[in-house]
């Protein structure tokens, strides 16, 4: 049986770099009351009229130079996100249309900050029966332009970031390499405990005056109960992993959890005994930047040498709807 790994990585953020001091200019919270309750330090967001697919586009690049790839190599695409250029078509087709690789199929995975490890599983399955070579796994996110700037909003703004990610896949050569195993879950019983429900086609007509009136158009989010959630699958899911491939925490080299919340992170490694310094943390200066939060973490610990050819590195997810999941690769 074939193997999939990762070639490269890349990721891109914007350079304006807005501190929790900065957010006391729209929002009535302290630089306090965002640490205590999130780790949050400081979040990066775009300049006006950025367009997903331009940030995707910027961290493919540097994803096909780290591999040794050109755009042409590429033979299909898959984006993740959960701030889509336009409700259709798929993001990825503006991101394909700016690699200029007309006819690759380009596939829109939507499962929100869990979206790069569906994607992963979709890219390692494709390879892995050889219908495809190359695969571009990029997820890229603008949250900045969305945020509700009230009392009403405060708690989900001051979490959220921009930025992007993109890996190239493709066979592993031995065995020593490569993705182990990716775990999915899914539970719709939760859809509305974290949404952005308008515009959509459950209204007749899909937008109007009223829903923008009542901040449909912002995200929705019951914070305790993703909390609780987001804890007790992390968990879950990865002891699950772990286990149905014969590996306990001590066997792992680097964790990079989810960034949705410091406290999250630190509860799940606490609970399943993981080593605190092999596990990532760069909520602190990015925030949450959903789907590409896994892999913009995931280039910064290849590029700095925290991850290291042959170490065994586990990635576990928690979002919207709610969907979970973890992966377990050697690289
Ligand atoms: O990728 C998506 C996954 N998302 C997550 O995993 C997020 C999970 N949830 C959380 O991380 C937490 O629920 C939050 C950090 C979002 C919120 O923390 P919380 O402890 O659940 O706070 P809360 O919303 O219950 O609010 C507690 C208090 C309230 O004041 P009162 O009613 O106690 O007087 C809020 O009005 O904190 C107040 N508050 C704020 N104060 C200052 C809420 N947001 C803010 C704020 N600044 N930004």
């Amino acid at each position: 049986m074939k193997k999939s790994r990762i070639l490269g990585t890349g990721h891109y953020v914007p350079e304006n770099v807005v501190t929790n001091e900065d957010l006391l200019k729209r929002l009535n919270t302290s630089d306090e009351w965002i640490q205590q309750r999130t780790g949050v330090r400081e979040r990066r967001f775009c300049p006006p009229n950025t367009k997903p697919s331009e940030i995707a586009h910027k961290a493919i690049l540097k994803a096909l130079e780290a591999s040794g790839l050109q755009e042409t190599d590429i033979d299909f695409i898959i984006c993740t996100t959960q701030t889509p250029e336009h409700f259709f078509p798929g993001t990825g087709c503006y991101i394909q249309q700016r690699l200029g690789i007309p006819g690759v199929p380009a596939l829109d995975v939507r499962d929100q900050c869990t979206g790069f490890l569906y994607g992963l599983s979709v890219a390692d399955a494709y390879i892995r029966l050889g219908q495809y070579q190359k695969i571009l796994l990029v997820s890229t996110e603008i949250h900045s332009t969305g945020l509700e700037w009230s009392d009403h909003g405060r708690h989900v703004s001051v979490l959220f970031g921009d930025g992007a990610a993109a890996v190239i896949l493709g066979e592993s050569e031995g065995e020593e390499h490569g993705i182990i195993d990716v775990d999915l879950h899914a539970d719709g019983s939760f859809a509305d405990e974290l949404c952005l429900s308008a515009p959509g086609t459950a209204y007749d007509p899909w937008i109007s005056h009223e829903m923008i009136d009542q901040g449909l158009h912002y995200p929705k989010m019951n914070g305790k109960v993703v909390f609780k959630e987001a804890v007790s699958c992390i968990t879950r899911v990865s002891k699950t992993i772990l286990k149905e491939n014969q590996m306990s925490v001590e066997d792992l080299d680097y964790f990079i959890p989810h960034q949705a919340n410091m406290r999250i992170t630190e509860a799940v490694v606490k609970i399943t005994g993981m080593n605190p310094e092999k596990v990532d943390n760069s909520i602190q200066k990015y925030g949450n930047c959903a789907s590409a939060s896994v892999p913009i973490a995931l280039d910064e610990a290849v590029r700095d040498g925290r991850i290291q050819s042959g170490d065994t590195v586990l990635m576990a997810t928690f979002a919207s709807g709610f969907t979970w999941g973890a992966a377990l690769m050697k690289w």
